[in-house]
């Protein structure tokens, strides 16, 4: 189905990133794995897209919201793989805390990297998107940004702040045949929700379970291909913010 494309993803050394990585390469396209710090974890990830279905697949260092390096990835990138047509910006923290106590380089580091590092990613990866006459954006929000949580308040902000920015390029590109979505998990077993594990919340999913990154990386592959579909924001939330 998506043999012949190069996906662009970005946090998939575990986690969320690591279950799309996958699923797109089940699907066929090769696989740019772009890790921030576990270079071991990130080429195991790229070993096994190419091993188990026969893709190609490499690793890249970068730190997404740097400008510059997000520019020389997307070059290496396509210095390896001979173009792009698929990016998901699944790189994302969080730095919780209340706003009455919370320091500003944890407002910033969050925005940095959540919402300015998506930018970046589609900033370069729109000249080839546009000289393709095709191309395939999903970001990961949350549902933190639709709805607000307590004690998110830089990490709800800079995912709403995606919500916007997947509307906007959405409405931008559409005529020149590129698509822009997001998808917006819930409460997802991973690293970053270790913590959460007795969070009362969890009481309040309608689907009575936390959801696994193939809920989302499912979620994620559907809007992929779905040629019809843009500027559209899908919760993977088990029903929380409905
Ligand atoms: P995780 O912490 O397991 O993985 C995040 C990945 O992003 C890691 O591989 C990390 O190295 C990478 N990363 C962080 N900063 C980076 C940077 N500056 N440059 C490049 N890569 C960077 O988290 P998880 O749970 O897999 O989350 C993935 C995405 O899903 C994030 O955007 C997160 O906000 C979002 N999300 C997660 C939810 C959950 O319940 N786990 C719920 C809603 C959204």
């Amino acid at each position: 189905m998506l043999k012949g494309k190069v996906a662009v993803v970005t946090g998939a050394s575990r986690g969320i990133g690591k279950a799309i990585a996958y699923k797109l390469a089940s699907m066929g396209a090769d696989i740019a794995v772009i890790y921030a710090g576990n270079r071991d974890a990130a080429e195991a990830v790229a070993v096994d897209c190419e091993n188990t279905y026969g893709v190609r697949a490499k690793a890249y260092c970068c730190d997404v919201s740097n400008f510059e390096t997000a520019k020389e990835t997307v070059a290496a990138v396509k210095a390896d793989f001979g173009n792009v047509h698929i990016l998901v910006n699944n790189a994302g923290i969080t730095r919780d805390g209340l706003v009455a106590t919370m320091k500003e380089e944890a407002f910033d580091a969050v925005l940095d990297t959540n919402l300015k590092g998506a930018f970046n990613m589609i900033r370069h990866c729109t000249g080839l998107f546009l000289r393709n006459r095709e191309g395939s954006i999903v970001n990961v929000t949350s549902v933190s940004g639709l709805i607000g949580n307590a004690g998110q308040s830089n990490y709800a902000a800079s995912k709403a702040g995606l919500v916007g920015l997947t509307k906007s390029i959405a409405k931008e590109l559409a005529p020149r045949g590129i698509r822009c979505n997001a998808v917006a998990p819930g409460f997802i077993r991973t690293d970053m929700t270790e913590a959460q594990a007795e969070n009362p919340l969890l009481g309040a999913i309608p689907l009575a379970r936390m959801g696994t990154p193939e809920d989302v990386a499912d979620a994620v592959a559907y809007l992929v291909t779905a040629n019809y579909i843009t500027g559209e924001v899908l919760r993977v939330d088990g029903g929380i913010a409905m």
